[in-house]
């Protein structure tokens, strides 16, 4: 269903909703494209025409720092137009339901629309209702998906370390309630990594979680062993419910990621978090602006792997 939702009848990318159902070509074809676009930010005018007439708009129902921003800026290095709707003051806060305020912005001849959404499933409801000339990329929806994060993450991973086959990858923190994970999972498994890991106190991890092609460990010394590449997750405190954690400090002495512990991965080891980082929660800040971290590395390559899905889905390069 949602292969069918993204690919249309000749197989283009027609809305980025999830990993899931993407094959390995795919995910080459959205790096290899975001390659082509990184020397766009080197360029004294940093734009490129291919979007030129088109109107993107952004719809955040929830917070957000880089996705929204990084998605503004691809558009615009694209030479969209671009509307960022503030959800706060719209009039969602009048009642309006979100189908209505899709179906009034799309009055205004709008092209695409990213969606971020505290329902699982948002952006895939929008996909399936809108005219067919406009594409809908998932900015993060509930506990269910972000691709774009997640392949901004491979990005950044291939980046250091193009051979997936012989890496080892950790994921590490509140696996339970992150959407980031679950792409981060789906993307990593098509692209052929040798093992991936998650690490978490029983709490937040998800039943039966090794069914989505993991290993499961819950000491952290254990998840970390000879990693190629570790990622760290915040505990998304908005998502629990119910006390599923002693507390923060004890989470840290647990899971908390240190220069000392790192020392069990392998000694070129990427250390990576998708943010907002929570320091000294779940990693020092030693280790978040030390040697091995990629962690604002990840934030710049998401606005060309951004510019990627928004030229592929809009028919803009060749898919
Ligand atoms: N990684 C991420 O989604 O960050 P924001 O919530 O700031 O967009």
């Amino acid at each position: 269903m949602t292969s069918a939702l993204q690919l249309d009848d000749s197989g283009r990318l027609r809305h980025f909703l999830t990993i899931e159902g993407l094959d390995r070509v795919w995910l080459e074809r959205i790096m290899d494209t975001a390659a082509s676009f990184g020397s766009v930010a080197e360029q004294k005018v940093k734009k490129v025409p291919l979007l030129r007439g088109k109107t993107v708009v952004n719809l955040f129902f929830e917070p957000s720092t880089r996705t929204r921003t990084t998605f503004e800026l691809a558009a615009k290095r694209l030479s969209a137009d671009v509307l960022n709707i503030n959800v706060a003051v719209s009039a969602t806060t009048k009642g309006e339901s979100l189908i209505d305020t899709v179906r009034n912005l799309e009055a205004m001849s709008v092209d695409m629309f990213v969606v971020r959404h505290g329902a699982s499933g948002a952006a895939h409801f929008i996909a399936r209702h809108v005219a067919p000339h406009i594409s809908v990329i998932n900015a993060g929806d509930g506990r269910h998906a972000h691709p774009t994060q997640a392949m901004l993450d491979m990005f950044t991973i291939r980046r250091h370390k193009p051979d997936f086959s012989s890496l080892i990858v950790t994921i590490v923190g509140d696996i339970l309630h992150s959407r980031v994970a679950r792409s981060q999972i789906h993307a990593l498994n098509t692209l052929g990594v040798a093992e991936v890991r998650v690490v978490a106190p029983r709490t937040l991890l998800p039943v039966a979680v090794e069914s989505l092609g993991v290993r499961a460990c819950h000491d952290l010394d254990e998840g970390l062993e000879d990693a190629d590449v570790v990622i760290m997750l915040r505990l998304q405190k908005e998502r629990m419910q119910g006390a599923l954690l002693p507390s923060e400090h004890e989470f840290f002495r647990c899971f908390g990621l240190t220069r000392q512990r790192l020392r069990r991965a392998k000694p070129d080891c990427l250390v990576m978090h998708p943010g907002p980082i929570n320091r000294g929660v779940e990693i020092a800040s030693e280790v978040a602006d030390g040697g091995h971290s990629v962690i604002l590395e990840q934030v710049g390559h998401g606005i060309a792997v951004r510019m990627a899905v928004m030229a592929l889905t809009m028919g803009a390069v060749q898919g």
